[in-house]
């Protein structure tokens, strides 16, 4: 596997790359966890050059957000990446992407400022813009993203449609602990207490779906029966708990065949998103 900085180099190993057949990218922003390493073994699998960028984006971070904490294991995560098979580990340095002068930005309109937009204003038009230039350097046959992040892949997809790109998103399942707590690089900051009251949110969705099952319909009663789960327990805040349209993520009052819950909380300081498709019992 090699490590590259410069963006010159991996445009030049792309060239060559793109010559002996498909390429795979899959962006993170490191602090590898086996979420991250399912994304880069499907990659493997499914095309024959697989690169992986890790970037902590400032971008994407709010004024008050966890920045300049978030988790930071890069050599860790080369051995990974190197093991899993990765082809290219792309390590971009901030003052090449972000260079003095810089002032262009993407953003995807409505779908990014419901649901996780209403807290982070800003979060999704750092997302695409970091994405965005990642694509115009790499030119990926294929872009691989977690299902963890619906609202980050609904956002990525439509920015796709919208500047033509020449990439195909696949979305990846969402990979859990085995108490049912999804996956993520900020898991770590929970304390031991928070850590023990963390699966409530896996809890809910999985309310969410029995009650659909048992036959209730409305949205109100579905979230209802999930912000109940999360409300019995002092230490967590809800952030957002809807119901919405799988593809353009407008909330539904009703379900009629396939709708997705999405769900954000707050234990401490840590925030935790998570979702879970819903389809109806007879499809
Ligand atoms: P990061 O949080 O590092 O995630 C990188 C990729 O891993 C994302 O596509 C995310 O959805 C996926 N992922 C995270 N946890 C997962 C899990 N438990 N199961 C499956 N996939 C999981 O998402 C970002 O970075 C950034 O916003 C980025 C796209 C890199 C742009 O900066």
């Amino acid at each position: 596997m090699k490590q590259i900085s410069k963006i010159k180099s991996v445009k030049r190993i792309m060239q060559a790359a793109k010559k002996n057949g498909t390429v795979a990218f899959v962006p993170t922003m490191g602090a590898f966890h086996a979420g991250h390493l399912s994304l880069m073994k499907k990659a493997k699998a499914q095309c024959d050059f697989v690169v992986v960028s890790l970037f902590v984006n400032p971008l994407q971070f709010g004024p008050t957000e966890d920045f300049e904490i978030y988790p930071r294991t890069p050599s860790k995560d080369r051995d990974l990446a190197a093991d899993v098979g990765v082809d290219l580990f792309w390590t971009p340095l901030e003052k090449e992407l972000f260079p003095p002068g810089f002032q262009t930005q993407i953003k995807v309109g409505k779908m990014s400022r419901a649901l996780e937009g209403v807290s982070r204003p800003n979060h999704f038009s750092g997302v695409t813009t970091i994405v965005g230039k990642m694509l115009q350097i790499i030119q990926p046959d294929r872009l691989y993203l977690g299902q963890k992040d619906y609202q980050q892949c609904a956002v990525i997809r439509q920015m796709i449609s919208d500047l033509h790109f020449e990439t195909k998103l696949s979305v990846c399942p969402i990979i859990r602990e085995k108490d049912g707590l999804a996956m993520s690089s900020r898991n770590v900051r929970l304390s031991s207490l928070e850590r023990g009251i963390a699966p409530h949110l896996y809890h809910a969705l999985q309310v969410a779906k029995a009650v659909l099952k048992s036959g209730e319909k409305d949205a109100q009663g579905i979230i209802q029966a999930a912000e109940q789960v999360l409300k019995a327990v002092p230490e967590i805040k809800i952030d957002h708990l809807s119901l919405c349209d799988v593809k353009t993520l407008q909330a539904i009052s009703q379900v009629k065949n396939r709708a997705v819950f999405l769900a954000a909380i707050k234990i401490g300081s840590v925030r935790l998103i998570d979702n879970i498709v819903l389809k109806l019992p007879f499809l």
